[in-house]
């Protein structure tokens, strides 16, 4: 198969194109999000495609493997690229009886990300980006982050023998996620403020050629995470869910599903898309603001605040993105409170599954999004999980002993409370705690 890609601006009245190669974040035009696009979209014979996709889970090259690049004829590289990949994607897909009984819904499913290589769903963006980096021949990859997507990032060019720096709020970033980052041998550099603060200085950084940057602003970390809703598209035969419920902090990965099931349409693969609904936490909700009317314009959150720290971002760089994945498919944009956030993490956990708070905004959504009705009775729904339970365990412990607080001094009550019982007594006493449960 051909694959005549080009990188576009989105803005409507600008809609410049641009080479691959141009080592570009934004239109060189207007400032706009670039998009990568197909020049003219590809005649592929569905059947052979979806039978070569599959195939390739059974063999043992590592292109064939990773769970992004076996979706390789919908990416924008050559066919003798040297890939950067640690077997990244093909996450499960799973069933949560109790999250679904506390959403109300009749089918909830969980798409975990935490499966990834490093714990989240920016390792199915990074493998491309980094790809890229050293299609460009890059030095020095650079991210500014929230903790995972430095972890990631740290990761891929370690594997890809690039420098790497990172640019991370100073004392906002979980202790696990930081390790990773130092385990592979990145360069840690704590900045006094906020994410979006680290943000703004690493474009400043970048503006002159000397970093790649690969936050998600990078259209190439957008291609690596649009195979998500691919491979969620083939786990459900094909069909896509009534609804797809995605955290929103930077706004990437909405955008990127938002991509992922648009070209599945034009492609015929499949025959509509899925409801995109995004969920953000309320200190941190300036896409929701902007969305639901409280807003004429957007207006960036300037003192963002949740417990969720992954998504605790005021400026968010893709939203235009995200806006057109969400409008397009009819979805809706919502926030959910601290204790919401907590609660829907505690269930998610009682399935045996778990996931870091960012990611347990999702059930906490759509049990609301239920009980205002916008989620039907027989509907289904998909729930993304971002992150991996152990990427914040202070977190967990907090909740699980009843001392979790925001910022702010407000206490959350540990609903499904189940703090260690210490036994320093005899077998007898331990047999009664045993006897006592259920
Ligand atoms: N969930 C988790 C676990 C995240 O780490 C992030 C973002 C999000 C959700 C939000 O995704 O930005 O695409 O809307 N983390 C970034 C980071 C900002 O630096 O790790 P988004």
């Amino acid at each position: 198969m051909q694959k005549p890609f080009a990188q576009r601006c989105i803005e409507p009245d600008c809609g410049s194109t641009f080479e691959l190669a141009a080592p570009l974040y934004v239109c060189s035009r207007c400032g706009g999000l670039l998009d990568v696009d197909w020049t003219e979209p590809p005649a592929v014979d569905l059947d052979s495609l979806r039978n070569v996709w599959r195939s390739r889970m059974t063999s043992f090259e590592a292109a064939d493997r990773s769970g992004v690049w076996r979706f390789r004829e919908l990416l924008p590289f050559a066919a003798d690229v040297q890939i950067v990949t640690l077997n990244e994607g093909n996450t499960p897909l799973y069933n949560a009886p109790r999250s679904s009984e506390y959403c109300g819904v009749d089918s909830l499913q969980l798409k975990h990300q935490g499966a990834n290589p490093t714990g989240s769903f920016k390792d199915t963006g990074m493998t491309s980006a980094v790809t890229q980096a050293k299609v460009l021949g890059a030095r020095l990859v650079a991210c500014a982050s929230t903790g995972n997507t430095a972890a990631s990032l740290a990761a891929y060019a370690a594997q890809a023998g690039l420098l790497c720096a990172i640019l991370v709020p100073e004392g906002q970033v979980s202790y696990a996620k930081l390790a990773q980052s130092l385990d592979y041998g990145a360069k840690v550099l704590e900045i006094e403020g906020n994410f979006d603060s680290c943000m703004r200085v690493i474009r400043e950084l970048s503006d002159d050629g000397s970093i790649y940057l690969v936050n998600s602003i990078n259209p190439f970390r957008i291609e690596g995470q649009k195979t998500v809703a691919i491979e969620l598209a083939e786990q459900l035969a094909w069909q896509v869910p009534d609804h797809l419920v995605v955290p929103g902090g930077n706004l990437g990965n909405s955008s990127a599903f938002g991509k992922g099931f648009r070209e599945l349409l034009a492609l015929g693969l499949t025959t509509r898309m899925p409801r995109i609904s995004v969920v953000q936490a309320e200190g941190a909700s300036p896409f929701a603001a902007y969305v639901n009317g409280q807003r004429g314009e957007f207006v960036d959150e300037q003192h963002p605040s949740t417990l969720a720290s992954a998504i605790k971002i005021g400026a968010p760089v893709s939203w235009k993105k995200a806006l057109r994945a969400v409008s397009e498919t009819e979805g809706q944009v919502l926030t959910v409170s601290e204790q919401e956030i907590a609660d829907a993490k505690a269930v998610i956990g009682r399935d045996g599954i778990g996931c870091e708070p960012a990611s347990a905004t999702t059930v906490a959504g759509i049990r609301k999004l239920r009980a205002e009705g916008f989620i039907k009775p027989g509907e289904t729904v998909v729930a993304v999980l971002t992150g991996h339970l152990l990427k914040d365990t202070d977190y967990v412990n907090k909740y699980y002993n009843n001392s979790l607080e925001t910022e702010h001094g407000q206490r959350i009550q540990g609903t499904f409370s189940n703090p260690p019982i210490q036994v320093r007594g005899s077998l007898d006493e331990l047999r009664s705690v045993l006897s006592s449960l259920g």
